[in-house]
């Protein structure tokens, strides 16, 4: 069985130092893995996905993500709460676990390029694993509306990026319409490839805990990864690798709430620029997730999300990008039965958004270069 650990994480002190004494891993070669247990979650995971045992695996050991017990939280929902920090994956954000299947599967089936509509965070994915495979790699962004870190991955992998004068919705319909008519693979979630790998959360959330949590907290957008999440947790449970099922609590932001609403938001708005989505591919999906585990989709503010956001680093050390904060926010709106075992998916890295994060806090004072200067500002 599968062991969720962090032997990634220990792996890598052993490949900075260079051994002269080989084969324990030889320089500017092979690198030798054997303490490298974890080998991504296509290898790690092979028996839940769709591969064949010819494919040659795109991976950059994406998974393994830790996680982190959260304390000051648990504290304040009377439950025990751990988040699942998915900005640790290669590209800083979940998307990587289906990137790796939507690339690999392209690759092996001979695609040349790729395409991607995007808030950000899927095209920093596709572009890192198209370059990885060789293949080309077009994204269409909403002009003004991502955050500077996911702009700079998409660029420095290479992609030909493409800013859209109108929001995610109208790239992603364009983007189907291309792929379409032109020789060009969608990694969307609407590629099932995506779906299966970002499925995997699941297994490691249950590998960890031994069992599934009572609830799992969610940001949702598109709705992928919600569907993702409880296809994971359904499957591991007809395996007999847990018992029960978590309710399914996916939180979209107030301005950008259609599944809320019930109908589909022509302009949406919202801080946390992930989620700025008005019209999700997975809808349906996301409405039987929420069913079948006897779940909600609610929405939750902005103004709670940032708070979100400024707890998690302030008081858990946790530095998430605001969409993921919507997972935490909505536990903290809704609550929970004391004594839970509670998940939240915090989905990506907070460097990603370093404008939010300034944005939140006073700019730092300027002093004179002189030790009485700074000694007169601080309180010691
Ligand atoms: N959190 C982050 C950080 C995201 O980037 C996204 C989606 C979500 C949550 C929502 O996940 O769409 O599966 O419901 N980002 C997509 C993108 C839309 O283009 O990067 P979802």
């Amino acid at each position: 069985m599968p062991q969720g650990d962090m032997t990634k994480f220990e792996s890598q002190g052993d490949m900075t130092e260079c051994e002269p004494q080989a084969p324990r891993f030889i320089c500017g070669g092979e690198v030798n893995n054997t303490k490298t247990k974890w080998r991504g979650i296509v290898e790690e995971y092979r028996s839940f996905l769709p591969i064949a045992e010819t494919d040659k695996v795109i991976t950059l050991l994406e998974g393994a993500t830790p996680l982190v017990p959260a304390p000051k939280l648990s504290e304040r929902v009377h439950a025990n709460v751990f988040l699942k920090y998915e900005g640790l994956n290669p590209t800083g954000s979940f998307k990587d676990r289906g990137m790796t299947m939507a690339i690999t599967n392209a690759y092996n089936q001979g695609a040349k390029a790729v395409i991607c509509a995007s808030t950000g965070n899927t095209s920093a994915s596709a572009a890192a694993y198209a370059a990885r495979a060789g293949l080309g790699c077009i994204v269409l962004i909403p002009q003004g509306h991502i955050a500077l870190g996911k702009l700079a991955q998409a660029l420095i992998h290479g992609a030909t990026v493409l800013q859209l004068k109108g929001n995610f919705d109208q790239a992603l319909a364009i983007v189907r319409e291309l792929g379409d008519k032109a020789p060009v693979t969608i990694v969307n979630s609407v590629n099932p490839y995506r779906i299966e790998g970002q499925k995997t959360g699941a297994f490691e959330i249950v590998d960890a805990l031994g069992q599934a949590p009572d609830f799992h907290f969610i940001p949702v957008g598109n709705a992928g990864n919600i569907t993702a999440y409880w296809k994971g947790y359904k499957e591991y449970r007809d395996r007999n690798l847990s018992t029960k099922l978590p309710k399914m609590c996916g939180f979209q932001a107030q301005g950008a709430a259609p599944i809320v609403l019930g109908y589909p938001v022509e302009n949406p708005e919202t801080v946390a620029s992930a989620i700025r989505i008005g019209n999700p591919a997975s809808w349906q999906s996301a409405l039987d997730a929420r069913s079948e585990s006897d779940g909600m989709i609610e929405s939750v503010h902005d103004q709670e999300i940032l708070e979100a956001y400024r707890f998690l680093a302030s008081q858990e050390s946790v530095f998430c990008e605001p969409a993921s904060a919507a997972s935490v926010a909505g536990l903290l709106k809704v609550g929970v039965p004391s004594g839970s075992n509670v998940v939240c998916v915090l989905t990506g890295h907070g460097l990603k958004d370093p404008d939010i994060a300034i944005s939140q806090i006073e700019p730092p004072r300027v002093v004179e270069a002189s030790f009485q200067a700074v000694m007169a500002e601080l309180d010691l």
